[in-house]
């Protein structure tokens, strides 16, 4: 079961997510972040797509606690140099049943790449605190409020652990049945974790919301490993796009993703870095970089040995239980990464 990561060839036949999908009108989105490195790159990618409305950006503790990954969505959204913003709410800062795990070994200590120690020569920081543009309302409550604003149109595109997507759920079911799908990064099925052998970190983090999430019955899209792990944004790529240029937000794509290159540098021997959560924004607006099957997934919450696990039988030959979720099992690779640098360096 467990081995090299799926390729798109590998499912010749697999329902592709455009014969269902086809063009779609614009769609709202609101977007829950444990803003990292990855979902600064979401970020991007969200907000320099037409196809999407970002109605909101929460923040929820993750890769770092919900005050830096708040203040990090803030500082991302400063370096694109924005003239109006989304409203951006703070989330949850302990997961529903487990002590919080963070990610800041891959992430840096604050969560961006440890660009909040980056000095001018003056000795200022390169990249200071945000403006504080955090709306008073929790990030639970926004949710609860936008699936009631946007019945049956708002989807949830959570890419860190799915604490506020739950207990949105939890506090009113009723209005969150009202969502229109749930599309997430987070799992792994067919090829290992990146936080134990058998899980990934979004899953880990948090297994008993994301368990409910898929108990829930909205339907459920989910962006695992074995594809995203397909997408590798190496330096060479990054300097053969951004080149030589000086602006602003060329200059946060060196700097915010440097850390993480280096990190896998050292752990996984290849400069580059991984741009999980910008997947799942190309899934809503590109459907047909991807192939999805349905499946049963379900998570392990108990086990010590493999808590956070995604248990899913993806064998298209297999009879299977009642499907609760879409899983992405396949990305044409090459085109999404041309598609993200020419999305978010806004050259078409
Ligand atoms: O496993 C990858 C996921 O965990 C990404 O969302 C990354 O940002 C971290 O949250
Ligand atoms: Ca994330």
């Amino acid at each position: 079961m467990r081995g090299e990561p799926c390729r798109l060839s590998n499912f010749v036949g697999r329902v592709s997510k455009s014969d269902t999908h086809g063009m779609k009108p614009m769609q709202r989105i609101l977007l829950d972040t444990d803003t990292g490195v990855d979902d600064a790159l979401a970020i991007l990618l969200a907000l320099n797509s037409p196809e999407l409305r970002v109605e909101a950006i929460t923040s929820v503790s993750g890769n770092v606690h919900v005050n830096l990954c708040t203040r990090n969505l803030l500082m991302t959204l400063e370096a694109m140099g924005l003239s109006e913003y989304p409203i951006c709410a703070k989330g949850e800062s302990q997961p529903l049943v487990k002590p919080l795990v963070t990610a800041a070994h891959v992430h840096g200590s604050d969560g961006l790449g440890d660009v909040t120690q980056l000095l001018r020569d003056d000795g200022s920081r390169l990249y200071p605190d945000p403006k504080p543009r955090v709306a008073a309302i929790p990030a639970v409550d926004l949710i609860i409020d936008l699936a009631g604003q946007y019945p049956d149109e708002l989807v949830l595109v959570p890419v860190g652990p799915l604490t506020n997507i739950a207990k949105a759920i939890i506090k009113h079911p009723a209005r969150m049945r009202r969502i229109r799908e749930i599309v997430l990064m987070g799992g792994a099925f067919e090829t290992y974790g990146n936080v134990t052998t058998t899980a990934e970190f979004n899953i880990f983090a948090d297994p008993h919301a994301a368990q409910l999430v898929l108990d829930f019955g909205v339907p459920v899209t989910v962006v695992p490993l074995d594809v995203t792990h397909q997408v590798i944004l190496t330096g060479k790529h990054l300097d053969a796009e951004i080149g030589e240029r000086g602006d602003r937000l060329s200059q946060f794509l060196r700097d915010v993703t440097r850390a993480t290159m280096e990190y896998h540098q050292s752990n996984e021997r290849f400069y580059g870095t991984y741009i999980h959560d910008a997947l799942p924004i190309g899934l809503l607006t590109h459907p047909e970089f991807f192939e999805t099957v349905e499946a049963f997934v379900q998570v392990e919450t108990s086990s010590d040995l493999t808590q956070g696990m995604t248990i899913a039988d993806l064998r298209s030959e297999r009879p299977r239980p009642k499907p609760n979720a879409q899983v992405c099992v396949g990305v044409n690779a090459e085109t999404f990464l041309q598609h993200f640098f020419d999305r978010i360096l806004q050259l078409n």
